[in-house]
């Protein structure tokens, strides 16, 4: 059973679709569930200002990318590459076992799009 927070973002997923003028953009993909999530970033001063995201993918991996957004919101690049996939299972409060690569996914996406930088 899903926590009250991802089910909280399942119903109001923060941050979703493109981002025309992003700084960078990160994708990720598990080849094993075939889940595939793009991240945009906007970045300023060494900061990011604004976040967005696309996935096709399960619903915990949009709960984990939707907290995401709100928790990079205005970090430094350093601050957001020390970032791991459990502070994002923690910010969602949990997720089950199964599903706790979706976190990772999320990460990945993240790494990807400052790597792009
Ligand atoms: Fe694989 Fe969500 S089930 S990332």
């Amino acid at each position: 059973m899903y926590s009250p927070k991802v089910l909280e973002h399942l119903d109001n997923p923060r941050n979703v679709g493109t981002m025309e003028d992003a700084t960078s953009r990160g994708e990720a993909t598990n080849p094993v569930c075939g889940d595939l999530l793009h991240l945009y970033l906007k970045i300023a001063d060494g900061k990011i200002t604004a976040s967005s995201f696309q996935a096709q993918a399960c619903p915990p991996c949009i709960a984990a990318a939707s907290i995401l957004t709100e928790m990079i919101h205005g970090v430094t690049i350093d601050e957001a590459l020390l970032l791991k996939a459990i502070d994002v299972t923690q910010a969602l409060e949990s997720l089950p076992r199964n599903k706790e690569h979706c976190s990772v996914l999320a990460i990945d996406a993240l790494k990807a799009a400052l790597k792009s930088l």
